[in-house]
Formats: structure tokens, C-alpha cells, sequence
């Protein structure tokens, strides 16, 4: 039983880009629960799908029964060139990093500091998981993870306390690791956050390799972008946000073409802020406070 249907972020900002145009052919490479697709399919847009997880499938599924214009390739978005997909070049192409609600009440996955689980957070399906993390990575690699991926400042601290106690006890439970969390004597970043959101962030960005596939995608994205197409990404922390605005920056068309280093592509940069979500969204929503919204059109 699927219980919760995506609520989703920015739709009407998204929406907005594309108003009036019909029957565009649109790529939602994180299709989660739907929600974004089924928004598209409503107003009569062609939606491929992608998504790596078995219930984002069956929520596919459910949604084909009343709207045909859908198909999903259940996949890695980072291997976007391996899917022989049903179009090649699409209007809009749309990512919304991170995870659903279902992946985050499933304890199975164990994402959330508040539900007692086996150390994963691997949502992806992959190898690499917490537990493996967090008791076998050497004291330099916890440091580097806790630092750049949690932007813990006493990641140094926090790492040779693990290193510690793992040697009495191997870490097995969220709820073990956020005791350790507790007694490691670091101070944490914020008082508005719970003291484990950076460090469960640095072990979900580590183990789904999340910062990995939205490079290898970004490398890739161009070659399924028709003429005037839209790439819309919405990210949820400042590490994402930054390869995103990096990659816009870095491809922005210039209007006097530099011959040297000429390419016949690159894109209008539609949001020179990136878009929040308004007060009111955010009431319906918790979810989107932190999301970010980044849109170009893609010239060539
Ligand atoms: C925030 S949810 C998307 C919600 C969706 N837009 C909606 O409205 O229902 C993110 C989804 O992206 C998927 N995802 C994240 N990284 C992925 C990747 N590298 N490859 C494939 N799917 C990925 C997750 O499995 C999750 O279902």
C-alpha cells in the first residue's frame, strides 16, 4: 500500500515556463510519487519518466490506468545515455533531487533521525550504506564526508569519536548513531536544526553518491534538450544548489560567442536567483523550505 502521494514542489513556477504550449514532450527524471508528471499529464503534456525506485514504479503504473501518455524506465538518472528512451530530444527536462516522502518513512531505507532502523539510507539501491560508512571508513574519509558533505565544523572530533567507539561496539541503528551524535561533545551548526540533520545529510549525500550522479548528468543533460527546451532543477541543500548554478554559469550563451572556446550550445539563464517557494506553498508543504529552483533555456 502506497501511502503518500507527493506533494509537488514549485509545480505552478514550473508550469509556468511552459503555459500555453501544448502537448510537449517532457522528461521527469525523479518521478517519486508523481506528483510533478501527473501535474504535466493534466495539462496534456507527454511524459517520460525515470526513477530507480520499485514504488515509484507501481505509482507509474497506477497513473498509466488513467493517463497513456506515460512511460518509466526504472534507472539511475546518471545513465540517462544507457536508456534507449522512447524520445530523444524533450521540451522540458526536470530534476527534483533527493527523495520522497515514502523513502522517508520507510524504515527499511532508514533516512529519518526520529524512526529506529538498521543503518542504510541508501534509497538508491546501491551498494555503499551507512552502516558500512560509518564502521569502515578510515578516521580521514569520516573527516572528509562529515566536512564537506555535512559542513560540520569539528568534523575532525566527530570522526575520532566514532573511530572510538566502533572499536568497543560496531554502530548498527539510526538511533545508535544519533546517541553517538549526542555524547560526541561536537558542537553542531544550528540551534534550529536537530543536532543529527547534518550528519545524516553527510552519510545520505555519501552513500547514494548523490553529488555523483547530478555531475555525471549535468555532463550528459545537452543531448536531450531540443531548441529552446527547458532544464528546471530543483535542490534541497547549498552542495547541489552550487553544482547547479556552477553548471548554468558555466554554459550561459554568450551573446558575443568567444570563437576560442566556441560550442553551438548553451543556455539562457531563465532565473538569475534561483525560486523559492512561496508563504503560502510552504504552509501546505514543510518539505519545500528548503527547496531552490534553478530554470535555462537551452540555445543551439
Ligand atoms: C523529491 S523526490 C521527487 C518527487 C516528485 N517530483 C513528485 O512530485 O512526486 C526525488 C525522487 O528522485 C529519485 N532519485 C534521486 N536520485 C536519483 C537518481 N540518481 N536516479 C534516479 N532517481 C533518483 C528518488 O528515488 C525519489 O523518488
Amino acid at each position: 500500500m502506497i501511502k503518500n502521494q507527493h506533494i509537488p514542489i514549485m509545480a505552478n513556477e514550473i508550469l509556468s515556463f511552459i503555459d500555453g504550449k501544448k502537448k510537449l514532450s517532457i522528461l521527469d527524471c525523479t518521478f517519486g510519487g508523481g506528483g510533478h508528471s501527473k501535474k504535466f499529464l493534466e495539462s496534456g503534456h507527454f511524459v517520460t519518466a525515470i526513477d530507480q525506485d520499485d514504488t515509484s514504479l507501481t505509482i507509474a503504473k497506477e497513473l498509466k490506468k488513467n493517463y497513456s501518455n506515460i512511460i518509466f524506465y526504472k534507472s539511475n538518472f546518471k545513465n540517462i545515455d544507457l536508456l534507449e528512451l522512447n524520445i530523444k530530444k524533450f521540451d522540458l527536462i526536470l530534476l527534483d533531487l533527493g527523495y520522497s516522502s515514502n523513502q522517508l518513512e520507510d524504515s527499511n531505507i532508514g533516512l529519518s533521525f526520529k524512526i529506529d532502523s538498521y543503518l542504510n539510507m541508501n534509497y538508491l539501491g546501491g551498494d555503499l550504506n551507512a552502516f558500512r560508512i560509518i564502521n569502515y571508513y578510515n578516521k580521514k574519509e569520516l573527516q572528509r564526508i562529515f566536512n564537506v558533505y555535512g559542513e560540520i565544523s569539528q568534523a575532525d572530533k566527530l570522526a575520532n569519536y566514532i573511530v572510538k567507539q566502533r572499536s568497543l561496539k560496531k554502530i548498527t541503528t539510526n538511533f545508535e548513531f544519533v546517541e553517538v551524535l549526542r555524547n560526541s561533545g561536537v558542537n553542531f551548526r544550528s540551534k534550529k536544526i536537530h543536532f543529527a540533520t547534518q550528519a545524516f545529510q553527510a552519510l545520505r549525500i555519501e552513500s547514494n553518491g548523490e553529488l555523483e550522479n547530478l555531475t555525471i548528468f549535468l555532463k550528459k543533460v545537452h543531448d536531450f534538450l531540443g531548441i529552446n527546451a527547458y532544464l528546471a532543477i530543483i535542490s534541497f541543500h547549498s552542495l547541489e544548489d552550487r553544482l547547479v548554478k556552477n553548471y548554468f554559469r558555466d554554459n550561459k550563451i554568450k551573446k558575443n560567442k568567444d570563437f576560442q572556446n566556441y560550442k553551438n550550445w548553451g543556455y539562457e539563464i531563465l532565473t538569475k536567483k534561483p525560486l523559492t517557494a512561496t508563504k503560502f506553498e510552504l504552509l501546505k508543504n514543510n518539505r519545500a523550505r528548503s527547496a531552490k529552483l534553478r530554470v535555462g533555456r537551452f540555445i543551439n
